[in-house]
């Protein structure tokens, strides 16, 4: 298969820059298909830490990045992450980044619109990342936004604007929240429009051609499929599909063109923002896994809710994702603890489940039932071969496999781009 797409199997943050950028020294083109600069990537080469929010994790490795149609771009953020970068020593230039010229801008009443109403929901919020994701994908299907090629034409903004403030000035009153107003909107996006078009382009044509030639794409995704808005812990999830049906849809290519599913997942499992988290820790154990693992928001700096691997989960993870293939990242945090939990199903009110059920209560009701392993004295931390790991961290990813039903292809023992273990190659597969 000619190429691969990366998703994330449980919520979030399980390393799925470290994993694109590994596997971006196989492919051509690194292609961002939805989620917005709400995503936070890590990679970590050597000396340098990258963290990447809108910018395709390919571009590290001096891969073509394609942020395709299905993105949410803020435009202020884009160039903030551009500057950043370069600062860095990386080349974003238009000959390295392309730009879906329809894809939706988040515009700064986006933001506002979302902050206002976590705040309005108190104790009931979602606990987003506060940038606009979710009121800029509600603009998108309700046909009223602007999208990048509208930075062309000034009438079209304008007129846009109109219906936007409209909508959204109502809103924000409502909230009591500050209101916009259109011609400051308008004069920033005219000074930003030269600085963002060059990058704008029918994204789908070059992907088209790029297929016909025999390249390599890289589909990488953005937080995970229990934060998918259709299969997720719902309303506890982001706006976007995060399944791998999605990179499709989200970048203008075919369902055939996506290839290899490969899903990620930590050997543990972690949850930023509020939500049902069945096997959350809430003892020394979850502090000792978040303190390991540097369990904080790259986007937020929140500390990560932190708890047991969730075997239950991953697997409808991997049946509604299409996850062909796991790369387990994260062992090396389990390192001397003496005996571990999985999670296998839930009880809920004297019934037990092999899945989530889907409603609220229910998922906030799910107590976890447990297996335990046992766990392993030696070290993980930077392993790259079999051969590097106990005989019983061998024996934990067996059982991983047999848990989820699908097989481990892939793993990682620490932040470090070369700390990874090949066990199949997604791209030859
Ligand atoms: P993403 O959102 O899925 O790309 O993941 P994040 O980058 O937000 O969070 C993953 C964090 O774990 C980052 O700080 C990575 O550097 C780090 N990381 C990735 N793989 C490993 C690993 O195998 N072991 C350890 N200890 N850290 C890892
Ligand atoms: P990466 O790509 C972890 C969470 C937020 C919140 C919910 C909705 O780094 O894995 P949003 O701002 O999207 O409307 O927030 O989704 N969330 C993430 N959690 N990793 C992410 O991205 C996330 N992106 C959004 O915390 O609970
Ligand atoms: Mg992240």
């Amino acid at each position: 298969m000619a190429n691969v797409a990366v998703i994330g199997a449980q919520w979030g943050d399980e390393g799925k820059g470290k994993v694109v950028d590994w596997l971006a020294s196989r492919a051509d083109i690194v292609v961002r298909f939805q989620g917005g600069h709400n995503a936070g990537h890590t990679l970590v080469v050597g000396e340098q830490t990258y963290k990447l929010s809108l910018l395709p994790s390919g571009l590290v490795r001096g891969k073509l990045g394609v942020i395709g149609n299905g993105v949410v771009v803020d435009p202020e953020a884009l160039l903030a992450e551009i500057d950043r970068v370069r600062a860095q020593g990386l080349q974003v230039t238009p000959e390295t980044l392309r730009i879906a010229e329809n894809a939706i801008l988040i515009l700064p009443l986006h933001g506002a619109l979302d902050r206002a109403r976590e705040a309005a929901r108190g104790e009931q919020k979602i606990g987003t990342t506060g940038r606009g994701i979710g009121p800029a994908y509600e603009d998108k299907v309700a046909r009223r936004a602007i999208r990048v090629c509208d930075l062309a034409e000034p009438e079209t903004l304008a007129e846009k604007l109109d219906d936007l403030l409209l909508h959204h000035n109502t809103l924000l009153k409502g909230l009591g929240a500050d209101t916009f107003e259109k011609q400051a909107l308008l004069d920033r996006l005219l000074e930003l429009a030269p600085r963002v078009l060059p990058f704008a382009e029918p994204v789908w044509e070059r992907l088209d051609e790029a297929r016909r030639a025999g390249r390599r794409i890289l589909f990488e995704g953005a937080q995970a499929v229990m934060l998918d808005v259709d299969h997720g812990t719902y309303p506890y999830v982001t706006s976007s599909n995060t399944v791998a049906a999605t990179a499709a849809a989200g970048s203008g290519v075919g369902p055939a063109a996506v290839g290899f599913v490969l899903g990620i997942a930590k050997a543990y499992c972690t949850r930023v923002g509020a939500g049902p988290f069945p096997t959350e820790l809430h003892d020394g154990v979850g502090t000792l896994l978040g303190d390991r693992g540097h369990e904080f928001g790259t986007v937020t700096g929140r500390r990560r809710r932190c708890g047991w691997f969730d075997a239950a989960l991953v697997r409808q993870a991997v049946k509604v994702g299409g996850i062909q293939g796991l790369a387990l990242t994260k062992l090396d945090v389990l390192d001397g603890l003496a005996e571990l939990q999985v999670g296998v199903g839930y009880r809920i009110g004297g019934e037990t489940f092999r899945r989530l059920p889907a409603g609220m209560r229910a998922q906030a009701a799910a107590e976890p039932i447990y297996e335990t392993l046992e766990g392993w004295s030696g070290s993980t931390r930077g392993a790259r071969s079999w051969a590097d790991l106990p005989a019983q961290a061998i024996k934990y990813v067996r059982r991983i496999e047999e848990l989820v039903e699908a097989p481990v292809t892939l793993l990682s023992t620490s932040p470090e781009r070369d700390d990874t273990i090949l066990v199949r190659d997604p791209f030859e597969d």
